[in-house]
């Protein structure tokens, strides 16, 4: 059986998602934070919340940072050392043009330059252990290759490799052959992350990779909370344990961010997200009125509904 990783998800897996996931389910070997950023020449005030060692207390969370220069990795490396993180995942996967245009996530890909000089970082700060989240390239599934040469000759705790290139975004197929060849040369412990939603689909690459050090699962996790404990158990929950989890869990989050939004238009879109990826698990009808209810009340009565 392998680690569950849960991948960092901008907009859902904040702090008050990933305590309360981890006290009422669990199954996750580490949880990471959406990307931190600079912004202005400084730390956003919620992401600072979110990295507050004081939201993350009894839960193994790692920060990731993403970061278009060597100035602004230094720059967000001395605020973690200050806060007293240890262990760090360096974001080189992100597909959003605003962040991936700008040299970062997925767009430093084409810098071999400035892999070389994250490279450089990464070996002077000895005292920080580092991973690497990534995907095959921005444009081209090729350019994973120069990448791979520099990072296999740095020390990493591991490497998380999502097979699609940044310009795929989530569209399209996951490339296979392009992992396998990627398994096949990466020299740290490797994690597998894209597209799994349920725990056959785990096992089959638990099997066909059997040098894989761990799964790393984000949108089949929000919407199938258990899907990492399922899969370490061997057992199933019914589609009513489903419905009652994803119920509960958003209850406990509901009573949370009541206390940090104010009132019930703010609540309804901090909460409404939580249900983007469930429509597989509870019916199109239902996810329907539940996406369009419009409204705080609209909205929770058809999460009452659901049957
Ligand atoms: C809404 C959303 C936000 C994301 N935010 C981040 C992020 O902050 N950092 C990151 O490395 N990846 C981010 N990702 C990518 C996921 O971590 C993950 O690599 C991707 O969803 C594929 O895994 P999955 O198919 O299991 O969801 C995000 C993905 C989505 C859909």
């Amino acid at each position: 059986m392998l680690p569950i990783h849960f991948a960092p998800l901008q907009g859902h897996t904040d702090d008050v998602y990933r305590r309360t996931h981890h006290a009422l389910i669990g199954g996750i070997e580490r949880y990471y934070t959406p990307f931190v950023r600079v912004e202005a020449g400084s730390i956003r005030s919620k992401d600072r919340r979110d990295i507050d060692p004081k939201n993350n207390a009894n839960t193994p969370v790692t920060p990731q940072l993403i970061f278009s220069s060597c100035k602004e990795l230094e720059y967000l490396l001395g605020e973690m050392e200050a806060l007293g993180y240890t262990s760090i995942d360096l974001n080189m996967g992100c597909p959003f043009p605003l962040q991936a245009r700008h040299g970062r996530g997925s767009g430093l890909l084409a810098h071999t330059d400035i892999v070389a000089e994250v490279a450089a970082i990464i070996k002077a700060h000895a005292q920080i252990t580092f991973s690497v989240k990534m995907r095959l390239g921005w444009d081209n599934a090729e350019e994973w290759k120069p990448v791979l040469e520099i990072l296999n000759d740095t020390p990493l705790a591991h490497i998380a490799l999502h097979p699609r290139t940044g310009t795929q975004q989530y569209k399209g197929t996951i490339d296979m052959a392009a992992f396998e060849e990627f398994y096949n040369t990466c020299r740290h412990p490797l994690i597998y992350n894209g597209d799994l939603t349920t725990p056959a689909q785990m096992h089959e690459m638990e099997e066909r990779y059997p040098h894989l050090t761990g799964l790393m699962l984000g949108r089949g996790l929000l919407a199938r909370p258990t899907l990492a404990k399922e899969y370490l158990e061997e057992r199933e929950l019914t589609h009513e344990e489903h419905l009652r989890t994803l119920r509960t869990l958003h209850g406990k989050l509901m009573e949370q961010y009541a206390q940090i939004v104010k009132g019930d238009a703010q609540l309804h879109s901090k909460m409404r997200p939580f249900w983007e990826y469930t429509e597989p698990l509870i019916g199109h009808k239902p996810y329907k009125k539940i996406m369009k209810a419009g409204n705080l009340r609209n909205y929770m009565n058809a999460i009452e509904e659901l049957r």
